[in-house]
């Protein structure tokens, strides 16, 4: 006859998943190499419009300031999406949501 499981398991298994959630969501964020490559096309790519380092051009600039206040998800579909009738072409083709949301969350910490 199988015994009822004791409450201890509910218990334990709680604990394990407090230590594999977070483990979990940091599983999402780009390699060390991603990341790499990510800021390279920060520089080179985005920076043709917004200043090799950011501060501004054909494009605004993306200083930690200037996007503070900024809804994540707003500054990632732009990224992703770009912005119709201005020059801010889409991304979507080369860049995951996970990559575009290290980006703006480098952008913010630079
Ligand atoms: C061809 C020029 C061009 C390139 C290349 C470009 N952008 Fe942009 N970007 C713009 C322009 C122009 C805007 C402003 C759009 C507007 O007027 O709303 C913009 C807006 C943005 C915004 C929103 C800023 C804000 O304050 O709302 C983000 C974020 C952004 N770009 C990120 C990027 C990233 C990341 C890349 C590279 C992957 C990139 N851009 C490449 C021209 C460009």
């Amino acid at each position: 006859m199988r015994r009822p499981s004791s409450p201890w398991s509910s218990v334990l298994l709680l604990g394990v998943a407090a230590v594999l959630v977070p483990v979990a969501a940091m599983a999402d964020a780009p390699s060390p190499r991603r990341q790499a490559e990510l800021r390279h096309l920060l520089e080179q790519d985005c920076g043709s419009c917004h200043g090799l380092t950011l501060k501004g051009g054909l494009g605004p600039a993306l200083s930690p300031s200037r996007l503070t206040g900024r809804d994540d998800d707003f500054l990632i579909d732009t990224i992703l999406f770009g912005r119709r009738g201005t020059p801010m072409p889409p991304w979507g083709h080369e860049l995951t949501r996970d990559d575009a949301r290290w980006m703006v969350d480098h952008m913010r910490t630079r």
